[in-house]
């Protein structure tokens, strides 16, 4: 089955925030977990939503980041504000990042994008970006009790190379950020293909998560898959990132491999001839040049 990602998705999960942006919550018998923090303009809505299932969000004990890109991260400095108890698990690489202030004004620059469409659920309160510790560094193989329930930790570097995965075998569910790729299309039926750090990392991380036993597949954006969908969802996104793969190297092909040309006949000719890529412009140039530096040097175009 194919759900949207909201409400409950069984005993242990909840979703909060909004659908674009989902934040899951995993209810242990001890220990309670959130999954990504998604953007920072929803803070207060995830806030809210937390208050509204656990009655007292002081219960809350970790929040889990899969990747350290903006819509990710963004409500944990100001839940560390309401919530101080908070522990933040993550790759130990991630703090490094958010050191660098021109890494918060980027994110900063993205979220601002978005503003207008969250304003109403953003309220006056302030949400902004800023840096803070990964307090449980994570790595490969580590685990998180929460009592009936483990947590199991998946490096799966490829969409960035901070990524992780996380995988509760007792009820089979993965949580793997965008290391899958995103759901596109108004059906979720499409796969939007995320290798921005490594072609060929991206891709062996896609193939080590199929190999896992999973139920229910929560992504990071809009959908849960369920049952044969997890199947059909990982079948689908290898498929893609090979497809994908090939058209990029086509269209280096035509314009002799020069990277800024390709970047911008992609734009043109995927992004706006086609319009059916749910991203906002900027965003998906900047994914698009990175993905096109990667495979082209990747395959040679850049010499040396
Ligand atoms: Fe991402």
């Amino acid at each position: 089955m194919k759900l949207l990602a909201q409400g409950t998705i069984n005993d242990y999960c909840q979703v909060i925030g909004h659908i674009g942006y989902p934040v899951y919550i995993i209810k242990g018998h001890h220990k309670i977990m959130m999954i990504d923090a998604g953007i920072n303009l929803l803070a207060p809505k995830y806030y809210t939503d937390l208050t509204t299932i656990l009655g007292n969000p002081q219960k809350l004990n970790y929040a889990a980041i899969t990747h350290s890109h903006y819509d990710h991260i963004g409500a944990i400095p100001y839940l560390l504000k309401k919530i101080p108890g908070l522990t933040i698990v993550g790759a130990q690489r991630i703090q490094q990042l958010l050191r660098k202030q021109s890494v918060i004004d980027f994110m900063t620059h993205l979220s601002n994008i978005q503003k207008p469409l969250f304003e109403d659920l953003t309220g006056k309160e302030d949400v902004s970006l800023s840096s803070f510790d990964i307090t449980l560094p994570v790595k490969d193989g580590d685990t998180i009790d929460l009592g009936d329930l483990t947590c199991v930790v998946y490096e799966v570097p490829g969409h960035t190379r901070d990524s992780l995965a996380y995988y509760f075998p007792q009820i089979k569910m993965l949580f793997p950020g965008e290391a899958v790729g995103v759901p596109q299309g108004m059906g979720g039926q499409e796969v939007q293909v995320e290798f921005l750090s490594s072609y060929d990392e991206y891709y062996h991380s896609l193939e080590k998560m199929a190999s896992l036993e999973v139920k229910i597949l929560c992504m990071a954006h809009g959908f849960v898959y369920t049952d044969d969908d997890v199947a059909s969802f990982f079948g689908a996104s290898i498929k893609a990132t090979e497809q994908y793969k090939n058209l990029l190297l086509a269209y280096l092909d035509k314009v002799n491999g020069n990277i800024e040309r390709a970047i911008e006949l992609i734009t043109l000719e995927e992004y706006d001839k086609k319009g059916t890529i749910h991203q906002e412009r900027n965003a998906y140039i900047s994914n698009l040049s990175a993905q096109v530096k990667l495979v082209a040097k990747d395959y040679q175009y850049i010499k040396g």
